[in-house]
């Protein structure tokens, strides 16, 4: 499937984007664990979430998903999963795959992951080596997917140093250590997203975070509660990318999650000079979250600070476009992680916008990109959802139509995209490859 994207009118609007996924992945994980039933309310019913409910289906959970946003999970507690008959196909997720390793590698049974093409290329020696320190064992194809769990309770403590900032690793370590003797300690080199932490906390368990370590003891017992999940500030970041490079639009984004953890996108777009503010900022649940008020700026480019990539990380593909429409270069750095991630991120989007008039200048672990003028013309997504999304986005402002092939996996995380954006007044039509 590709996209058409014909040169729009981006006009002002109020608009709600699909639930976090990461919060409605941990959602499904922990709910399953806990004791007691776990209502959800703004769940993202993404193909990435509903591969992990129909792994967490097949481990004997019971779950109710009435509506898309909503689910009830019954709870069979910390050693109430039952190994599944067949193997768990977690899709395109690489966060569904390592939490799912460290939450299954603590149990009385054996678990064989499986994933599409893309997340079979992707890294799993960062799990498997921490994870085989706490006395898991696990089979894989040279440190890629598939993976087979050899469940064996319980693992050992272990203090454990990551070698990349990583949030997936750190939940992955965080999960099995629920299952260990003892207490159990991860160290970041830099911030990563913390909602496995703050979720654990909300059900009851004692999660310690102080001066870049994180600790958890085994054998805590979650009670389940009332989980709201906030729109996904990742999927909000592409509404935000159209608002900026509009002529003239205003438009509200309601309930996003502003996680101090995951609002690096709105500090470098703001250090460029875009027009963003937050309002209306309260807690939803173990979440702040806020109504974003974007409106269209004129960007200027500059060097990006690497210590905000970790608080960005997923958010490189709109920021690149971002600054192919700045005022003179933006330098980018410390970006290796995003060659492991869909796609490789750096080289997907380099190749999209080139081709779409852009010149960029790729170094091992960035780039740097001079602003100019989008054409159109015809691009890969690489299979990307998220190189997919921003490429769209370059067909708004460009000089003729832009086509982007291969989009099948927007419905990972973004599910409804082409009618959030003919809201906005963005024409993207979805048409069978020929
Ligand atoms: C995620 C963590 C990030 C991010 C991914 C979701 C999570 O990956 O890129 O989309 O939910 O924990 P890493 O932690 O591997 O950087």
């Amino acid at each position: 499937m590709n996209f058409t994207v014909t040169p729009s009118r981006v006009h002002d609007a109020i608009v709600t984007v699909p639930g976090d996924k990461s919060i409605s992945h941990r959602a499904l994980m922990l709910g399953s664990i806990a004791d007691g039933n776990t209502e959800v309310d703004g769940f993202l019913a993404g193909e990435d979430c509903l591969a992990t409910l129909t792994a967490m289906r097949s481990m004997g959970v019971e779950i109710e998903h009435p509506e898309p946003t909503r689910m009830s999970i019954a709870g069979v507690g910390l050693h109430g999963l039952q190994a599944s008959k067949s193997p768990l196909d977690l899709g395109n997720s690489g966060t569904a795959m390592r939490l799912m390793a460290g939450l299954l590698c603590g149990q009385n049974f054996d678990s064989e992951l499986v994933g599409d093409e893309s997340l079979t290329g992707r890294p799993m020696g960062r799990i498997i080596t921490p994870l085989t320190q706490m006395g898991a064992r696990i089979e894989s194809r040279s440190g890629n997917p598939p993976l087979t769990i050899r469940g064996r309770g319980p693992l050992k403590a272990i203090d454990y140093s990551l070698p990349m900032a990583s949030a997936q690793v750190k939940s992955a370590i965080l999960l099995a250590g629920l299952y260990a003797d003892g207490q159990s300690a991860v160290s970041e080199p830099a911030v990563t997203r913390d909602h496995t932490e703050r979720m654990l906390r909300s059900m009851g368990a004692k999660v310690e975070s102080a001066g870049g370590k994180i600790r958890i003891a085994g054998g805590q017992r979650l009670q389940s509660r009332a989980l709201d999940v906030p729109a996904d500030l990742s999927s909000a970041a592409f509404v935000i990318l159209a608002a900026i490079l509009a002529e003239n639009a205003d438009i509200k984004i309601r309930n996003v999650g502003i996680n101090p953890t995951r609002t690096g996108v709105l500090d470098i777009l703001q250090s460029m000079g875009a027009d963003l503010t937050l309002e209306n900022p309260r807690s939803l649940g173990d979440e702040p979250v806020a109504d974003i008020r974007v409106r269209s700026s004129q960007l200027k480019g500059g060097s990006v600070d690497p210590s905000l990539v970790s608080l960005a990380i997923d958010e490189f593909p709109v920021l690149f476009v971002a600054a192919a429409a700045a005022r003179g270069k933006t330098n980018f750095s410390g970006l290796g992680e995003l060659r492991v991630k869909e796609s490789d991120r750096i080289s997907a989007m380099a190749q999209g916008m080139r081709t779409l008039g852009i010149e960029v200048d790729e170094t091992p672990d960035g780039a740097t990109i001079h602003g100019g003028r989008f054409c159109g013309g015809t691009v890969q997504s690489h299979g990307d959802h998220r190189v997919a999304m921003s490429l769209a986005i370059v067909g708004t402002v460009a000089t003729d139509e832009v086509t982007v092939e291969d989009i099948a996996a927007v419905d990972t995380s973004f599910p409804g995209f082409c009618p959030l954006m003919a809201s906005i007044g963005a024409d993207i039509q979805t048409s069978q490859a020929d």
